[in-house]
């Protein structure tokens, strides 16, 4: 989130904008897991708006969420329909959360022009159009198009330049993070910058891929570096170490070694 030598990003968070009866559209990450029956066994990820989503509540917001759920093939497949987020919301926020058929197009559009000032309507999964995960400059221009001003509380998946994260942006003149966002920005510009020290940064995930830049960041500023999870076997056999038929990135053998090399050499 922060390159070497660079000051940390400004940004404004959803307090700084005028949001007062107006549509907002706000990313969330709503990829939360669940069981075969589509049941959701952790709502973690749900709860964590509701802080934005209250405030936006208490400006009579007109509030459009939007999300992604697993990695559908680019079209929609009922397994990944954010029904069951949907549901739960309403729980928690104890009103009516509608779900739109879509997340973009004329039957999406009318539910919208018919929400009044406080009502919640969330966006059928952004990952059923392969443009989302293309950044596809119309696909975010008929996002944008819904709502007037653009919240990013969607902080798990601001790592990837997608539509409804970074192309979406272009076309909004207000725009803000949330609560969510806004605190975890803050807590590791914290981390990097004025840790307490000894930093010690645990990290875990199934993959090397997609963390690389993080751990090779991270070993270069924390006291140690704890890695678990699936990831772990890559390094492991990196060292030589035997580990079966654990999961490893064949290809990322070499990196890993080097990520280890340049953690050793620092101490
Ligand atoms: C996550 O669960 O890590 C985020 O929601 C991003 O999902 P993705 O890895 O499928 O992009």
């Amino acid at each position: 989130f922060r390159r070497e030598g660079k000051k940390a990003m400004a940004f404004k968070s959803i307090d700084q904008l005028d949001i007062s009866g107006k549509r907002v559209f706000l990313r969330v990450d709503f990829n939360v897991p669940m069981d075969k029956s589509g049941n959701i066994t952790d709502d973690t990820r749900i709860r964590a708006v509701l802080p934005t989503l209250s405030y936006a509540l208490s400006k009579n917001a007109k509030i459009i969420l939007a999300s992604h759920l697993g990695r559908p093939k680019g079209k929609p497949e009922p397994e990944f329909s954010l029904a069951p987020a949907a549901r739960r919301l309403g729980e928690l926020l104890k009103k009516e959360v509608k779900l739109a058929p879509d997340c973009v197009g004329p039957e999406v559009e009318k539910m919208v022009a018919a929400m009044k000032p406080g009502d919640v309507l969330l966006l059928e999964n952004l990952r059923f159009h392969r443009e989302e995960e293309k950044n596809d400059p119309g696909f975010a221009q008929a996002l944008a198009k819904l709502a007037e001003v653009y919240v990013n509380d969607a902080f798990a998946v601001s790592h990837r330049a997608h539509a409804s994260v970074e192309g979406v942006t272009k076309f909004f003149k207000d725009k803000a993070a949330g609560y969510l966002l806004r605190d975890e920005l803050h807590y590791l510009g914290k981390v990097m910058e004025d840790p307490a020290r000894p930093l010690v940064a645990l990290i875990g995930g199934a993959k090397v891929s997609g963390k690389l830049e993080v751990l090779q960041n991270l070993a270069l500023r924390v006291d140690k570096l704890i890695i678990g999870g699936g990831m772990a076997f890559t390094f492991l056999k990196s060292m030589g170490i035997e580990v079966g038929k654990s999961l490893v990135e064949e290809d990322l053998l070499k990196t890993a070694k080097e990520i280890l090399e340049g953690a050793n050499k620092k101490g």
